[in-house]
């Protein structure tokens, strides 16, 4: 297989028949990259088919070649010049090049936006234009193509330059070059054009070459996006290999690590390689595989990046820049899955910015959803934090898409973190509030016949058996003194109430939210309900208290090292005995003024 790491990748788009084919054909034949004679075989089948010669033919013509030797799609053609290789991505349509761009099949280091002189600039000069600043293509260069139809007019040239140089402004694009063509005369592709002498630029092939490649990535801080952890099974072996490619940076053996979102840390211990020697170091584009000094438990979809370093944004939502591919739209309050280099997680639209039509770039007002081909900008809220960058720092972890029934349904780019978290939530929690019909007994009069107040007491941290058996004696314990307690188990929540058939981390998210929402009721009857539930995140923690908002709520934490005491958090070091456990909590409770004096 060939090594296309550092080879230069452009993308080259325009309106249908501006010759973005017939562009490619020339490349090909005038960098010499055909093989010996294949051009003159080409012309002379045509001549024999009575069928005019096109230089696109030579695209198919070379993919034939090609397919022997290397992987190759429909879309990919590689030719080289004196400088360097170049992969030309030739997308089909603006659909095929979106999602390619946004799964990143195409991730382009320049484009080149084909117009035709005698038709001027169409819909999709303008869409096209607009899709590559929003994919942060930054390297782009305007060809002005079949110049010969309009006798190679430099008024005609300059008028398209003028009039595209204006909406580029428009939407804060500068072009590297606007270059007059001609792809089926060869004017300004590799040799410069004797019918062209009012020009004095570069031609297609020395633009191509003066692009810079990305070796900027390996000077960005490290990215590692976590794809897989392999444990090694023999002779009791206990290291794990956390695998995945490297999207930005280096990192090498010592250096410190921190995975985010979970915030967890060790140390690089060694590189692996697959049927290669342990190598040092590891940079971008390199798929690998690390070995950790300290053992700790991750998993797949987190972020290894260095501690000394600029980290990457955590947080559970973001800004965005999104276009729509679905024919179903995309809408509120309906869950999508959203995938950002390996992290998979449940999305939501939180907020339309704006809608925008891609050809004329005209805002579409009032309009609360993104249709088919919209695109526009927006506020994601994912169900769990995610570590991402800005697409502005590092493209590969700034830019994301999203799936819907299984299928590419739109993708997009981030462009700054939302400070506002949770406005899923806290709209849904102010709207539930709102609609809440109260009976005539208020919460004290019901504290009065009760002798005591209702509180949500969830008990994480420890291990499953010790924290269940806990939740139950302490349930048994308050029952015993007269107050309403009761103990419902995560497991209940989940299959009591119906759970659908969904992924794991979809189910454990859907887990939460119900407990949350059943708090709020039994608490609001008046009830100390009592949970308990296996290793809870500061986010889940957080989702729990809203949910269960106004009413108030208690975490127990077991075998912690910091301990917290404070009105919503009690924590108790590993090996503290459960009797002396539940003492603590039932004086906690007292405190907050939850139970009464004479209980204690
Ligand atoms: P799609 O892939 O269908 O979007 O079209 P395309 O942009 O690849 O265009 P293509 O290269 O197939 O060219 C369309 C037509 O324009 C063909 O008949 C070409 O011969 C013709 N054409 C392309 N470039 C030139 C040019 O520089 N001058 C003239 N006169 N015709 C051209
Ligand atoms: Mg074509």
């Amino acid at each position: 297989m060939t090594d296309t790491t550092n080879n230069l990748k452009v993308v080259i788009v325009g309106h249908v028949d501006h010759g973005k084919s017939t562009i490619i054909g020339r490349l090909l034949a005038d960098t010499n990259t055909l093989p010996e004679g294949k051009l003159q075989e080409i012309k002379e089948r045509c001549r024999k088919n009575a069928k005019p010669f096109e230089y696109a033919f030579l695209l198919d013509a070379l993919k034939d070649e090609q397919k022997q030797g290397i992987t190759i799609d429909m879309a990919r053609c590689f030719f080289k010049t004196s400088k360097r290789n170049y992969i030309i991505i030739d997308a089909p349509g603006h659909i095929e090049f979106l999602k390619n761009m946004c799964t990143g099949a195409a991730k382009a280091d320049a484009a080149l936006v084909v117009i035709d002189a005698k038709e001027g600039i169409q819909e999709n000069s303008k869409r096209h234009g607009y899709l590559l600043s929003m994919l942060g293509i930054k390297q782009i260069s305007i060809l002005v193509n079949k110049i010969d139809l309009v006798n190679y007019d430099e008024k005609i040239f300059d008028a398209i330059k003028k009039e595209y140089t204006e909406f580029l402004n428009t939407i804060g694009v500068t072009a590297v070059s606007y270059i007059p063509v001609s792809g089926r005369g060869g004017d300004n592709i590799a040799q410069e054009s004797k019918n062209i002498e009012w020009y004095n630029g570069i031609g297609v092939v020395e633009q191509l070459d003066s692009f810079h490649t990305q070796a900027m990535k390996q000077s960005k801080a490290f990215r590692m996006p976590i794809q897989d952890i392999y444990k090694f099974t023999e002779n009791n072996d206990s290291r794990r290999l956390i695998a995945g490619t490297v999207e930005s940076g280096s990192a090498k053996v010592g250096d410190k690590v921190i995975f985010l979102p979970s915030g967890k840390k060790s140390k690089i211990k060694s590189i692996e390689n697959f049927n290669k020697p342990k190598s040092e170091k590891i940079s971008a584009e390199n798929a690998t595989a690390v070995t950790l000094s300290e053992q700790i438990y991750i998993k797949p979809g987190e972020l290894m990046c260095l501690e000394q370093e600029t980290k990457p944004l955590v947080a559970t939502s973001f800004f965005a820049n999104i276009f729509w591919l679905s024919k179903s739209p995309m809408i509120k309050g309906k869950t999508y899955k959203l995938k950002i280099a390996s992290t998979r997680t449940t999305a939501e639209l939180a907020k339309v910015i704006n809608v925008l039509d891609a050809s004329e770039l005209s805002s579409i007002k009032e309009k609360q959803l993104f249709e088919r081909h919209d695109v526009g900008e927006c506020i994601i809220e994912t169900s769990n934090p995610i570590a991402f960058d800005l697409v502005s720092e590092i493209e590969g972890t700034g830019r994301f898409v999203i799936v819907d029934n299984n299928e590419i349904a739109g993708g997009g780019i981030i462009l700054k973190k939302c400070s506002s978290e949770n406005t899923i939530i806290k709209k849904h929690i102010k709207e539930r509030e709102y609609i809440w019909e109260k009976g005539y007994i208020t919460e004290q009069t019901r504290a009065l016949r009760n002798h005591h107040r209702g509180k949500f007491v969830v008990i994480t941290g420890g291990n499953k058996d010790f924290q269940n058996e806990l939740a139950k004696q302490l349930e048994y314990t308050l029952f015993n003194m007269n107050l309403n307690s009761y103990y419902m188990g995560m497991a209940n929540v989940y299959k009591g109430l119906g759970s659908d058939i969904c992924s794991n981390m979809h189910s454990r998210n859907e887990h939460i939210r119900r407990l949350g929402e059943l708090a709020r009721i039994l608490t609001g009857a008046g009830l100390i309900y009592i949970t308990s539930i296996e290793s809870l995140d500061t986010y889940e923690k957080n989702k729990l208290e809203k949910l269960n908002s106004p009413n108030d709520i208690l975490f127990i934490s077991i075998n912690e090292q910091r301990l917290a005491n404070t009105h919503k958090e009690l924590s108790f070091p590993k090996n503290f005995a459960e009797e002396d456990i539940i003492k603590n909590i039932i004086l906690k409770l007292n405190k907050l003024s939850i139970i009464p004096e004479y209980c204690i």
